[in-house]
């Protein structure tokens, strides 16, 4: 079928250059890591991507924008309410297929043990990665119950897993926050019932990131080779395009298999 090639224009301002029926996907934390590279496979695929990151000078997103021109880069920092609101406002209007709530942090590890306990680093931790999603999902909502796929998805962490998790300790409060995001999209799931939205969790698997090289450290146990970011973000993609409402609200591994809580 022929493609056929539109500006759309998103809002004040955002113009990205995208095939007339493209679905839009938005990725928070995408300027580096897993997020970057699901910013380029989705961009491979023809859709219209909404790269957003707190760096947007950060080279290779630049570079990966500059290469796709239906990715359009714009500024949030997911601990910003102003600027989410801000952004809600730009966007208003324009269906948003995929919500992927990628952004996490996990600071320094030494903070996360007993004796050693930062209260505000939990909180910084808890913002980010557990509130993030749930005030981007509250945000975008009408966006996304407007689109055709209508589908929310966090990145979680098998860590975040009582029953599955490979270890138990350390790095507790990037566990506590990941177990968190996990319950909201349960949760969400009964709350906007009728709205047609499906949510998810998906774990990517030990991926070769920063914050890999911060998790290995961290653990006591000896880890697994960890996968690239393509070998990641390729299975999710397939995990995601199988969601649907009758298997809404549960977590995946990038594999496909369910992670227990
Ligand atoms: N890599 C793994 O093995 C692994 C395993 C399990 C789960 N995960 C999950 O996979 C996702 C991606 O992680 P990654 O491995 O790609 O880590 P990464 O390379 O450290 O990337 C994390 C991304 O989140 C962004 N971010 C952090 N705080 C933010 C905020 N307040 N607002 C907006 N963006 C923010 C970072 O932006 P800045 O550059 O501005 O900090 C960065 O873009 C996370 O949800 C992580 O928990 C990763």
């Amino acid at each position: 079928m022929k493609k056929l090639l539109t500006i759309t224009a998103i809002g004040l301002g955002l113009i990205v250059a995208s095939a007339a029926n493209a679905a839009t996907v938005l990725i928070t934390g995408s300027n580096k890591g897993i997020g970057l590279e699901f910013a380029k496979e989705y961009a491979e695929k023809g859709w219209t991507v909404i790269a957003t990151a707190r760096h947007t000078d950060a080279a290779e997103l630049q570079a990966l924008a500059k290469a796709h021109k239906n990715i359009a880069i714009e500024k949030l920092d997911v601990t910003d309410l102003a600027g989410i609101q801000a952004l809600a406002a730009k966007l208003k209007g324009k269906p948003i297929d995929l919500l992927i709530n990628n952004a996490a942090m996990l600071g320094d590890t030494k903070q996360h043990l007993m004796g050693h306990f930062n209260r505000d680093l939990f909180r910084q931790i808890m913002d980010t990665n557990a509130y993030g999603p749930i005030a981007v999902t509250e945000a975008f909502f009408e966006n996304i119950k407007a689109s055709e796929q209508k589908k929310v998805v966090s990145i979680t962490s098998q860590a975040g897993s009582i029953s599955q998790s490979p270890y138990i300790g350390a790095i507790l409060f990037y566990r506590m926050s990941k177990a968190a995001a996990n319950m909201a999209m349960q949760s969400l799931k009964a709350d906007t019932k009728g709205s047609g939205i499906i949510f998810a969790s998906v774990a990517p698997g030990l991926v070769d990131t920063d914050m890999e090289k911060e998790l290995g450290n961290a653990l006591p146990i000896q880890m697994p080779k960890p996968i690239s970011p393509a070998e990641s973000v390729s299975g999710m993609i397939k995990v995601i395009d199988a969601l649907t409402a009758q298997n809404s609200g549960k977590v995946f591994n990038y594999t496909g298999e369910n992670i227990a809580f």
